[in-house]
């Protein structure tokens, strides 16, 4: 069956009283937000899904698919402002109906006694998703299931299946207020891991290391103070990356490292570095940051960087060599799996590297690790005011050139604050422009272990 946009009341044959509990806009809203639907995008509600949810997914993309007892959510239903026209289908019908990797997002309410486990559950909702595409889940435990649920446990769950960047919120007192019979409410966002990724990422920095510089004939060799590589021309964006080093800063480091400045802005400058720290660079890159942090934190301290790019690594190594650098070293690592002990280091810096992580939240985790229990997170990249169209969150090229794997800044520090952090500051930095009707810029974040 399906609902046209400008549906009418002879059009709307379904009249019932909708999903229990989810009446209050501000419980929705938080949901269809966490989806980060856009007008062209294709969305599957399924589940107990209210009649408030499907009216904010139908006005906000071109095709809501509703799998759900429809009755119960249908009379609730008000059109206005709808923009999508809507597909009821049986749940039943779901996997035979919509094709595998087509659907832009999917929202799914799912409880014990719908019958569904929780990951064979999120496993077929991941299966619908395009690469890039977001599940956001509630998942209700009422107060006589039998699961037993725990947060960390759906959080596991959601990484089996596929998922990354996965955000766990638990509204216990919300969803309560609105239905005693609901003893927990978790809501869990995660976006579809996007394959070759990380291969495409590392192919390109591993041609760039490999060239002799990457600054352009009208800068001295030895001192970009514009970070001339993170960018591509194979993007059609207005993105222009910047680190804002002095050549004061550049000029005396060996130019294996200084003609190949990849960031999108100046970590060192405000991680205020003592003698004697022990500071981690994530993405070390041809060695930079790591250089300048070594000079610092001296003879006592030691600076390591941590990249995923062979030909990176030797750059850095020579450049170290070359320049008799005694206090530091480069690892060969993921971000998402440091190769380093657990509380480590007084200060991790990074810069312009994380957006290039397919799983963002790991990489918290990851530098909340291995900081010292008062260490900070001081670092530049690239994150967006909204989400990006589908189709750039998916190209190589955008991936590399440290744009398509940016996400919308509020997913961004939220994932920062569930990994443990306490923020000290977040400012727009000096990198910046525009991909389509997106805003595409660099944070300068300063965060703690507490
Ligand atoms: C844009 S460059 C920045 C390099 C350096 N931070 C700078 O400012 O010049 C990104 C670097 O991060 C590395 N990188 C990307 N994804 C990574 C990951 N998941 N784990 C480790 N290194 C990664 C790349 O190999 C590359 O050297």
């Amino acid at each position: 069956m399906t609902i046209e946009n400008n549906i009418n009341g002879e059009a709307n044959p379904i009249n019932t009283t909708g999903a229990q509990g989810e009446n209050s806009a501000g419980y929705v809203e938080v949901i269809i937000q966490k989806a980060y639907l856009r007008p062209e995008y294709a969305v599957l509600l399924s589940g107990g899904v209210s009649g408030e949810m499907l009216r904010q997914a139908a006005s906000q993309a071109y095709k809501v698919y509703l799998a759900a007892d429809a009755a119960k959510t249908i009379d609730e239903f008000n059109e206005t402002g709808m923009t999508a026209s809507v597909e009821i289908l049986q749940p039943v019908e779901v996997q035979a109906q919509i094709p595998p990797e087509s659907m832009d997002a999917v929202i799914a309410v799912i409880d014990p006694e719908n019958g569904n486990q929780p990951l064979p559950f999120m496993k077929t909702m991941a299966a619908l998703l395009r690469p890039a595409g977001r599940l956001v889940l509630v998942v209700k435990e009422p107060r006589s299931g039998s699961w037993d649920l725990d947060g960390s446990r759906l959080k596991v769950l959601m990484h089996k299946a596929d998922l990354v960047n996965v955000i766990l919120q638990s509204e216990p007192d919300k969803l309560a207020a609105h239905d005693t019979s609901i003893q927990e409410c978790f809501f869990l966002a995660g976006s579809k891991n996007v394959a070759g990724a990380r291969s495409n990422v590392r192919k390109r920095y591993q041609s760039l290391a490999e060239e002799s510089s990457c600054c352009g004939e009208t800068e001295p060799s030895c001192c970009c103070s514009s970070s001339c590589c993170c960018g591509t021309e194979e993007v059609d964006s207005t993105v222009t990356f910047n680190t804002g080093y002095s050549i004061e800063d550049i000029q005396p480091l060996p130019e294996e490292s200084a003609s190949l400045t990849l960031g999108c802005g100046n970590p060192i400058a405000r991680a205020n570095l003592q003698p004697g720290e022990q500071v981690l660079d994530i993405g070390s890159g041809a060695g930079i940051d790591v250089l300048l942090a070594a000079r610092i934190v001296g003879e006592k301290g030691k600076a390591v960087g941590v990249d995923m790019t062979p030909a990176m690594l030797e750059r850095a190594r020579l450049a170290a060599s070359k320049g008799k650098f005694s206090n530091v070293e480069f690892k060969m690592g993921h971000a998402e799996a440091l190769p380093l002990e657990d509380n480590t280091f007084d200060a991790v810096i990074s810069n312009c590297v994380i957006n290039l992580c397919e799983d963002k939240g790991k990489v918290f985790e990851e530098i909340y690790r291995v900081l010292h229990s008062g260490g900070r997170m001081v670092i530049s990249d690239i994150v967006t005011d909204g989400d990006l169209p589908l189709e750039a969150r998916l190209e190589a090229a955008g991936w590399a050139a440290c744009i398509s794997g940016a996400l919308p800044h509020t997913e961004y520090l939220g994932l920062l604050k569930q990994a443990g952090f306490s923020i000290e500051g977040v400012q727009q930095g000096i990198s910046g422009g525009t991909l389509g009707d997106t805003r595409v810029y660099s944070l300068e974040i300063t965060a703690w272990k507490p």
